[in-house]
C-alpha cells in the first residue's frame, strides 16, 4: 500500500463540522440536521454524512501513492494519481446513501442492530473522477465485459482502513464486472467532491462511487482493485447489508441464503418538520427528499395530512431554475429529487409523504 496507511487508533482524525449529529465517535459516524439536506440540492461537503468502520487513513506521500488493478485479467497494473487524472474526467451528480439510513425508525417496529441513523445518512454530491470502465480497460478488459478469459466476473475494491468486523483487516466490497465495465453505469474512481479534492473523511485520495447502489459498495481510500471469480467474501458483503424476510432473526439467520444488497429502494423523507413551532401552524410548508436506486426517476411525490386517506401532489425539483422531469435526459438520473408542498393542516394531522417510480419496459 504505497503512500497510504490505515492507523490503528483514532488520534489523527480530521476536523468535522460542529453541527453534525454524532451517532458513534470511534469509528466516526455522523449525519447533518434534516434541515441541511433540503437547503441545497448539492450537499456541502462538511454537511455530508460520514460513515466509517475504522480510523481514517493517512496519506504520507501522494507522489508514491499507487492503486493496483490485479487478479483474473490479462495484465496487472499500478496507477498513480497522475495516471488516473490523464483519463477523461467525468462529473457525476449522484446521491450516496448508507443502507442503514433510517435504522432508528425501523427499530421502532423491531430492533435492528447497527449504528442508529435518523433520515440523514444520505447526501447528494458532484463526484469528479475517471470512469472505472476506462481504468479497467488500461488493464486489458474491454467495455461491457461480463467475464474475463481467466474467469473474472466481479470487481473487488480493497481499502487500507483497519476494521474490527474484518479482524483488523481492510474494508472491501465488490460489484459485478458487467456493471463496472458498463460506461453508462457511471461508476467512478473519484478524486473530487463538489469540485474540491476529496477530503480525508470521504476517501482521499481515491474512492469508488457506484451510483444508484447502497453506499457500502462505494469503497473509500482505495488500495487495490481485484478482478475475482466470485463476489467479495468480506464481512460487509456476506454478513451485513443483506435483506431478510420477517421470519428471520439473529438466532436463525443463514447469511448465505441472500445476495448482498445493491440498488437502494425508492423512498422519501420529510425533513422540514423538526421544529415543533412550525408544525403547530395551520398552513405549513412540507419539504424533503425522494430517491430511488438504479437510476430510476421519481415520477411523483404525494403528501397526505390525514394518515393516507387523501393525497395531494408535491412539486419536485433538482436544480432550482429547471422543472424536474423523471427520466428526462436533462435530469440527474443518479441524484435525489427535492419536494415541496404547502398544506393546510387539520387538528390531529398525521402527515405522510410517498414517492412513486414508474418502471418502463422498452
Ligand atoms: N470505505 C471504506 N474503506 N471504509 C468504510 O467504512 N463505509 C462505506 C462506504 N465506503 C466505508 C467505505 C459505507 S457503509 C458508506 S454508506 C459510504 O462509504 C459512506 O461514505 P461517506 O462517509 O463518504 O459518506
Amino acid at each position: 500500500m504505497p503512500g497510504i496507511r490505515g492507523p490503528s487508533d483514532y488520534s489523527q482524525e480530521p476536523p468535522r463540522h460542529p453541527s453534525l449529529k454524532i451517532n458513534s465517535k470511534e469509528p466516526f459516524n455522523s449525519e447533518p440536521p434534516r434541515s441541511a439536506l433540503v437547503s441545497s440540492y448539492v450537499t456541502p461537503v462538511d454537511m455530508f454524512y460520514k460513515r466509517n468502520h475504522g480510523p481514517i487513513p493517512i496519506v504520507d506521500d501522494i507522489e508514491s501513492y499507487r492503486v493496483s488493478i490485479t487478479g483474473l485479467l490479462p495484465k496487472s497494473i499500478m496507477l498513480s494519481m497522475d495516471d488516473i487524472k490523464k483519463l477523461p474526467k467525468y462529473n457525476v451528480t449522484a446521491t450516496l446513501q448508507c443502507a442503514g439510513n433510517r435504522r432508528t425508525a425501523m427499530s421502532k417496529k423491531r430492533t435492528v442492530k447497527g449504528v442508529g441513523w435518523d433520515v440523514s445518512a444520505i447526501g447528494n454530491a458532484i463526484w469528479g473522477g475517471a470512469k472505472l470502465a476506462d481504468v479497467i480497460e488500461l488493464a486489458g478488459i474491454c467495455k461491457n465485459t461480463t467475464s474475463t478469459s481467466l474467469g473474472g466476473k466481479h470487481v473487488e475494491f480493497v481499502s487500507v482502513d483497519m476494521c474490527k468486523e474484518e479482524n483488523g483487516g481492510p474494508y472491501k466490497a465488490s460489484i459485478p464486472l458487467r456493471h463496472a465495465t458498463n460506461p453508462e453505469a457511471d461508476v467512478l474512481l473519484a478524486y473530487e467532491m463538489n469540485g474540491e479534492i476529496l477530503n480525508r473523511d470521504h476517501g482521499y485520495p481515491l474512492r469508488g462511487i457506484v451510483p444508484g447502489i447502497i453506499g457500502a459498495r462505494s469503497v473509500k481510500w482505495l488500495d487495490s482493485i481485484n478482478i475475482i471469480a466470485e463476489e467479495c467474501q468480506g464481512f460487509f458483503m456476506q454478513r451485513d447489508y443483506k435483506m431478510f424476510p420477517p421470519s428471520v432473526d439473529w438466532d436463525n439467520i443463514i447469511w448465505s441464503t441472500r445476495r448482498p444488497q445493491m440498488d437502494f429502494p425508492v423512498q422519501c423523507a420529510i425533513c422540514s418538520l423538526e421544529d415543533e413551532a412550525i408544525a403547530s401552524q395551520d398552513k405549513i410548508k412540507i419539504s424533503g427528499y425522494a430517491a430511488s436506486g438504479g437510476g430510476r426517476g421519481i415520477e411523483r411525490v404525494d403528501i397526505s395530512v390525514d394518515g393516507g386517506k387523501t393525497w395531494l401532489e408535491a412539486s419536485r425539483h433538482q436544480k432550482r431554475d429547471a422543472p424536474y422531469i423523471a427520466d428526462d435526459i436533462n435530469s440527474d438520473k443518479w441524484a435525489w429529487v427535492l419536494f415541496e408542498a404547502q398544506v393546510d393542516v387539520p387538528k390531529n394531522a398525521e402527515i405522510i409523504a410517498k414517492a412513486v417510480i414508474e418502471i418502463w419496459c422498452d
